[in-house]
């Protein structure tokens, strides 16, 4: 079982010219007359670990699929490493990027959501290599190879030839761990995974989440209510609410001395 627990220390400088590597640049988001998203500014820099937490149904969600380009900005502009990823500024005018060009981009980001969805008609080795192959072009020998050690990194490769119907919750969502790491994404995005889990499931998903942490530089926006866990990863926490940043910084004063009012209100009530 994974035990290594990362020492998110100071946080990494990012970029040699101080290029976020995700920039929300006046984001808006709303769904009908629903805003969700209200002019929402921040940044993750290259190789830092943020964890955004708020209560249900702030926008959280709503965040990570923006960056996946699985929905559609209503304003505002996000960069990946200075890059437009849905709409970009030319001559004064927000310009919308073509679907090929944000295809491109997302191939740099992975994300693991809160139910797994992993294929269910397919093996779990099947599930890792799917993308690789098919949208990075890997040839399946090389697919195979780098899946078996990634399902070897998160405990599962004794489990290769099975079905997710017939894994745990929590076997399921290591599998889908490894299934996002295949295509050697830049930026990771996590989405509430453990909270679809019994109890028990919840320290072996968290644990193998740890060591990648530990092990990787991979730049990671997480989602997360497990508290003890966003302190032992994170290098900046969050807070969100009604569709803005109350107060961010690092986990130790978050936790320990919360400015604000709501952040307060909200530890309270998860902690
Ligand atoms: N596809 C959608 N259509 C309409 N409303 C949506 C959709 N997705 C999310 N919302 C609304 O956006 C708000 C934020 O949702 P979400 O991002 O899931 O919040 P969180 O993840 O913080 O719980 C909620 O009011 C939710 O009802
Ligand atoms: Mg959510």
């Amino acid at each position: 079982m994974p035990e290594n627990t990362p020492t998110p220390g100071a946080v990494p400088e990012g970029a040699a010219d101080g290029t976020p590597h995700l920039q929300f640049r006046d984001v808006v988001k709303k769904f009908g007359d629903n805003t969700v998203l209200d002019d929402l500014n921040f940044s993750v820099s290259q190789g830092e670990r943020v964890t955004l937490i708020g209560p249900s149904g702030s926008g959280k969600t709503t965040i990570l699929r923006l960056v996946m380009t699985l929905e559609e900005l209503t304003g505002g502009y996000i960069d990946i490493s200075g890059q437009p990823l849905q709409y970009t500024e030319r001559g004064g005018k927000r310009v919308r990027v073509p679907d090929k060009q944000r295809r491109r981009t997302t191939t740099q980001i992975g994300m693991v959501f809160q139910h797994f969805n992993l294929f269910p008609n397919m093996t779990v080795m099947e599930n890792i290599i799917e993308a690789p192959v098919h949208v990075m072009g890997l040839g399946r020998d090389e697919a195979a190879d780098k899946a078996e050690a990634l399902l070897d990194k998160v405990g599962m490769a004794w489990k290769k030839d099975a079905r997710p119907s017939q894994l745990s919750g929590g076997q399921q969502q290591r599998v889908a761990i490894a299934r996002a790491l295949a295509m050697d994404p830049e930026i990771l995005l996590l989405d509430e995974v453990t909270s679809a889990l019994d109890p028990e499931l919840v320290g072996e998903v968290l644990g193998v989440l740890k060591d990648i942490a530990a092990e990787t530089d991979i730049s990671m926006l997480i989602v997360t209510h497990e508290m003890q866990f966003a302190r032992d990863v994170s290098h900046r926490v969050m807070m969100f609410d009604q569709g803005s940043v109350v107060e961010q910084d690092s986990p130790e004063k978050i936790f320990t001395e919360p400015e604000h009012q709501r952040t307060q209100d909200f530890l309270r009530a998860v902690l």
